[in-house]
């Protein structure tokens, strides 16, 4: 299959660039770099903002898998984040429905559930609680405006991605910040009471589903994308600290609008593209740990 991975330098991008090239598949990997890190580019990277495809560039795309966002839901409260991935998702949906391309995969997040009780569906209302997940919101709602205009043969799903983690994860997100406190033997910052909840992937496992859904003859609408497993930070915090052997916990101000849990409902999922067995946290951690000191060996300068 001919593939176009956009934010294909990035966490998910480039372990997903990896492994479909592996599989066999023809993968265009496009990334403008706007968000840097240390960790390996794919080969043949064409460093190019999405805002700058044309239809025709898609030529011979079967599916475009468009990852290419920025990601980081406290910066989103700033000006710049939330109409960066408006501009970006309006011109990657736009362009692809004036394409030959036949599919069209684009990343949202469980941020767009926002605050409610409960695993989550994807029959959920949308209840976003930051800029970022307006954004994802307003995107869901532009591909379902789209998909009457396409072409018979073009379709648009859409993936909400819940936490995912692993050695290539950029060192501002959760996991790996109490991974390189414990190694260092600082606090892990905790915020809040570490009574709010994520449901938390490996990379790995991610892969997995995201494969399956493009291997798959059915694209849905709207699929979750989790474990449907969620573990408090406090006791994330706990078990790295037992994985490591390291580290203490401290409590620090909690975030703005902070959402207390997320749980992905994976029914959906499991019926479509079958059951995923996911690794165990403490086995996922400790692998985490493994890999991590080959990328990450010093700070980077992310914009994240
Ligand atoms: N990582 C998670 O846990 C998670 C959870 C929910 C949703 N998501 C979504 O999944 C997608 C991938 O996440 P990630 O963790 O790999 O993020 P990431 O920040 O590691 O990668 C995003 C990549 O997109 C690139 N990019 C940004 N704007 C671009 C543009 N205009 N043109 C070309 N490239 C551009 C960046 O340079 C970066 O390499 C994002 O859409 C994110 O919102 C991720």
């Amino acid at each position: 299959m001919d593939l176009l991975i956009t934010g294909a330098a990035g966490f998910i991008g480039s372990a997903l660039t990896q492994a479909l090239r592996a599989a066999g598949h023809a993968v265009t990997a496009l990334d403008d770099l706007s968000v840097t890190s240390p960790r390996p580019q794919p080969e043949h990277l064409q460093v190019r903002d999405v805002r700058s495809l044309t239809s025709e560039d898609l030529d011979g795309i079967d599916t475009v898998i468009h990852l290419a966002a920025d990601k980081s839901v406290p910066r989103s409260f700033d000006i710049g984040g939330f109409e960066h991935n408006i501009t970006v998702d309006r011109h990657m949906i736009h362009t692809f429905a004036a394409s030959r391309a036949r599919r069209l995969l684009m990343a949202s997040s469980c941020e767009v559930y926002g605050q409610q009780n409960g695993p989550l569906s994807e029959i959920s209302p949308h209840a976003p609680r930051s800029p970022y997940a307006t954004g994802k919101a307003a995107t869901e709602h532009l591909a379902a405006i789209y998909r009457p205009l396409l072409r018979t043969e073009q379709q648009i799903g859409i993936v909400r991605l819940f936490n995912t983690f692993g050695p290539d994860e950029a060192p501002d997100a959760v996991v790996p910040a109490f991974l390189d406190a414990a190694a260092q033997n600082q606090p892990l910052s905790v915020e809040g009471d570490g009574g709010q909840a994520r449901d938390l992937t490996h990379i790995d496992d991610a892969v997995t589903m995201l494969s399956r859904i493009l291997n798959s003859p059915q694209l849905l609408s709207v699929v979750n994308c989790g474990s449907g497993r969620s573990v408090t930070i406090r006791a994330l915090a706990e078990a790295v600290i037992r994985v490591t052997g390291r580290g203490t916990i401290t409590h620090t101000t909690p975030r703005t609008n902070e959402i207390r849990s997320f749980t992905a409902d994976m029914r959906l999922f499991t019926t479509v593209y079958g059951p995923v067995s996911f690794r165990p946290l403490d086995q996922s951690l400790a692998t985490t740990i493994r890999d991590r000191s080959r990328v990450w060996t010093k700070p980077i300068g992310a914009r994240l």
